[in-house]
Order: C-alpha cells, then structure tokens, then sequence
C-alpha cells in the first residue's frame, strides 16, 4: 500500500524521536513492500517562532488530507511565560480538536525485562497490560467560558468542565467495544461524588454497560483509581475517563511501564486521520543529545500502522522488535541503560521480519 504520513516533529527531543520512528517505518516499508511518503510540517513552538501561530492552517490542512499523522512533541521553557498570548500546546489542542480526535487510547503494558526498574515492587508490576481511554476534545480543556476578569476589584479566573452526553458516550462505547477483545472489564472513573459532569458520565456509562452485557463495568472514582493504579495495577483492563483526569491518570501509569519515554498513543476520531505520538513531553534539558528513548514514538508508529492504516501485521512485527531490542539489553538511560537512541533505532530496525 502507498501510506501518505505527516510528520510533526514539534520541540524539544520531538524531532529525534519523530527521525527513528520514521526509520523504523522505512524498514517496514522495505521488508514488508509498501510505499510510505513522509510530508514534514511544523507545530508547536517552533510555528510560533516561523509565523507567531503554533498550528498554521497549512499544517492543519496538510493533516487533514493525509492518512495518517506522526508527531514528536510540543513545547519548552522558551515558550511557557504564562502571560504569553500564544502557547505551543495551543497547537496539539487546536489539532486534536481540528481532526475530531476524541479518543486517545494509552496501552501500558510493562516490559517483562523491565518490571525492576519501576520504583514499584516487580511483583505490583508483573502481567499489568492495561488499555487507558481518554477522552480528549471536551472537559475543562476546551469548556466556555474560560477567562480571566476582575470582580469587585478583585482578580479571578475561570474554567470550565463541560460535557454532552453524546461525547460521553462515544468514548465509553469504544471502551466497551475495545473490552471485548480484552479480558471484558471496563473500569469507567470519574467524580459523581462531586461533579455533575462526572454523575452524567456515570448514568451514561450504566445505560450503555447494559448494551454490553458481556463486559463487567466498575465504577471507580478518580482518587481511588489515582491509588489502584499503584497498589493493584494488574486488575485493571480497559480504564475509560474523561480529558483532564486522562491526562493525570496515564503519566501516573507511566510509571509501571518504567518509563515516560516508554508510552504510545493514538488519537483517533470517526474514520478521518489519526495522530499518534508518544505520551512524553520535549524533554528540554535532554534535547539534541541523541539521548532520548525512541521506544515511545517507535511503538506509537506500530499503532499507527495498526489503527491509522490496518496493517496489523507490520503493527505486530514492529512491536516484537522493540520487546526483542530491549530484552537484548537496548536500552536508554531512563529504562536503566546507556544506549544512544540511534543504537537503539538501529537495534530495532534489524529486527523488523516477517513473521
Ligand atoms: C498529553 C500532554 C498534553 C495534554 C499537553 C502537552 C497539552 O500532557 O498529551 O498528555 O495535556 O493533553
Ligand atoms: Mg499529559
């Protein structure tokens, strides 16, 4: 098949990372014969500093119209005055909004290899393989109003957590329908002890179980699932929540994994294209060194094969060869290693094989 991918390398380690992943696509391209063209666009910082927006038009359009999107990473110090009046996180939020990607799906599922170096104990960590859904293009990320005002002389600002019951929905039915080739356990968190948003996602979640009746739901606060995912993370499968609590929930979950640099995501919508990229940040202080672990981006490509162009073989064969690099001891010095992310990229690479 011809892949048309845009590449949205973004800030800090954004463009290292975003530079394996696309080598790791080249040799799927080459082993399992296919066509993959890459288009680079910019986002984030680095279009503010080319034009004062952090998501162009242009860019926005060239995403729309591929089959799929592959992006590093947004942000740093540069830009993060909190009174500037453009942010590079504008640009992620702008896209996601953009392409109606209102589900971003976390797997985290621990490397066997790596369950010592967690800071939990390896028993904790031992089989989690747990699937994180956020919903990403509601609650307080995007709810009216959102401003700052003076009132009777005194200075406030607002935020708000704002849902429809259909963007509730949609999410939870995908979780439901992803429990289903799982182990058929949703875990729905919210806040109904407290936020009317989160007792319409409730209600929501028990009208909808009731259509899957061969899936378990739980219902599960966010501070309790916040202390469940350490103390019992393996009784999790599907975790399904709305953004902000998302956003929380998967950096924690991170941890299991060993590492941030560990963790893909997509990002998907109703059919059009999906974003995928890894759930770490620009990781400033280590940017430009060659030094960032890839494994994110590289298994955020996999899913992008998987979910944004049905190549589930290629997905699968990408994905051994990250297990296979890091159980030979490919590693980067966050998962406890030394390895440069070419050494790794590269160690990945010569693993890629039909199966
Ligand atoms: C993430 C990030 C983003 C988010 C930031 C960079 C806006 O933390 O993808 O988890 O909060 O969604
Ligand atoms: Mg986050």
């Amino acid at each position: 098949m011809h892949g048309r991918i845009v590449l949205l390398p973004g800030d800090g380690v954004g463009p290292e990372v975003v530079e394996s992943a696309v080598k790791v696509l080249e040799s799927v391209a080459s082993v399992f014969v296919h066509r993959f063209s890459f288009t680079t666009r910019l986002i984030g910082g680095c279009s503010i500093d080319a034009s004062g927006s952090a998501l162009t038009e242009e860019t926005l359009s060239a995403c729309k119209t591929s089959h799929a999107v592959l992006l590093g990473a947004v942000g740093g110090p540069k830009w993060d005055d909190p009174l500037a009046k453009v942010r590079p996180e504008q640009g992620l939020l702008g896209l996601r909004k953009g392409l109606g990607l209102y589900a971003n799906v976390r797997p985290v599922k621990p490397h066997r290899a790596l369950t010592e170096v967690t800071p939990l104990k390896a028993e904790y960590v031992k089989g989690v393989d747990l699937l994180v859904l956020r919903e990403l293009t509601g609650g307080l990320y995007f709810g009216t109003p959102r401003l700052r005002e003076v009132v009777n002389g005194k200075l406030r600002a607002i935020d708000t957590m704002e849902y429809y019951q259909f963007e509730i929905r949609r999410i939870l039915d995908l979780a439901f329908r992803l429990a289903r080739t799982r182990r058929k356990k949703v875990t729905s968190v919210d806040k109904a002890n407290v936020l009317e948003t989160s007792r319409l996602w409730r209600q929501t979640a028990s009208e909808l179980g009731a259509e899957y009746p061969d899936v378990v739901l739980e219902h599960m606060l966010v501070d309790t699932a916040s202390m469940r995912l350490i103390s019992r993370p393996g009784a999790f499968d599907v975790l399904v929540t709305e953004n902000m609590f998302g956003d929380i929930l998967t950096d924690e979950a991170s941890v299991l994994a060993g590492s941030m640099g560990m963790l893909p995501s997509a990002s998907l919508g109703d059919g059009g294209p999906g974003v995928f990229e890894p759930i770490h940040g620009s990781a400033p202080d280590i940017a430009g060194q060659g030094r960032a672990n890839p494994v994110g981006t590289i298994l955020s490509a996999a899913m992008l094969l998987r979910y944004g162009l049905k190549l589930e073989a290629e997905a699968d064969a990408v994905e051994r060869a990250v297990d296979e690099a890091i159980a030979g001891g490919y590693r980067t010095a966050d998962i406890g290693g030394d390895c440069a992310t070419a050494a790794v990229t590269d160690s990945v690479r010569q693993r890629i094989r039909k199966s």
